[in-house]
């Protein structure tokens, strides 16, 4: 079943193309991985499928629902959210007072044993009462997906959710997320190949703001095009 379809997407920032007719669809239960070079328009992307920006031309569908022209709260009532680049959480907040204002962002009646489970499960149990602001990086990072999966999403999309972890921390956020994979659709946008590479059941390549490689991830990394314009310069 087509859960995202995202058509033609166009979004141009003045005289700077950021997207240029980009097509994506996914499908549920696919982890969808997205590769490019800085500035490509990885984070645009997102940014116009979850509604912070409205493209230029193109169209949206989600679960059926055309989602252009609506806001990121409604659409994240409608089951699809994300995570940011540069992690966002209120620092001056207890990690449990975090979870509490995602609930109410996405309207959802509190079912504290779910949270408590989700909780558990990402090992911030024992942080709860501390401000988010005293968090680690990488404590930081699993709050924001908590606070994303406590609004039970379908599909999550996470713009570089090993950004700024060391090594271990990588390895055991790609072990978080597989088992995530059960729980709900992933987009993952990332620049650490071993992610892609470990998750992705697709993935998909964007360059200057066009799609230029769509496929399963062995063939994608391999292509000639994609290490020549990125790969080369990666974290491969
Ligand atoms: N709000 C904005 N206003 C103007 N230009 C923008 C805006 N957002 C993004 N851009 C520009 O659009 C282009 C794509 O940026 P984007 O953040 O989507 O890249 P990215 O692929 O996520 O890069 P990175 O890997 O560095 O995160 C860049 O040239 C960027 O400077
Ligand atoms: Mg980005």
């Amino acid at each position: 079943m087509t859960l995202l379809n995202a058509q033609r997407i166009s979004m141009q920032f003045g005289g700077l193309i950021a997207l240029r007719d980009v097509d994506m669809r996914q499908v549920a239960g696919e982890t969808l991985g997205m590769i490019g070079p800085n500035g490509s328009g990885k984070t645009t992307f997102v940014n116009v499928i979850t509604g912070h920006l409205t493209p230029q031309r193109g169209e949206v569908h989600f679960d059926d629902i055309s989602l252009l022209g609506r806001k990121p709260f409604q659409i994240a009532a409608a089951g699809l959210t994300r995570t940011y680049q540069a992690v966002r959480v209120f620092s001056e907040l207890t990690v449990q007072e975090n979870i509490a204002t995602a609930l109410v962002d996405a309207a959802r009646p509190l079912d504290s044993d779910g949270v408590a489970e989700t909780t558990e499960w990402l090992e911030l149990r024992h942080r709860l009462d501390a401000r988010a602001g005293s968090l680690t990086l990488y404590e930081q990072r699993r709050l924001e997906v908590l606070m994303r999966l406590v609004q039970r999403p379908k599909l999550l999309m996470l713009d570089e959710p090993v950004g700024g972890l060391s090594s271990t921390e990588v390895r055991a956020t790609i072990d978080l997320l597989s088992e995530l994979k059960a729980r709900c659709t992933l987009f993952v946008i990332e620049h650490t190949m071993k992610v892609i590479r470990e998750l992705a059941d697709r993935v998909v390549v964007l360059l200057a703001g066009e799609k230029i490689a769509d496929g399963p991830p062995a063939e994608v990394l391999a292509d000639q095009r994609v290490v020549e314009k990125y790969l080369g310069s990666a974290d491969a």
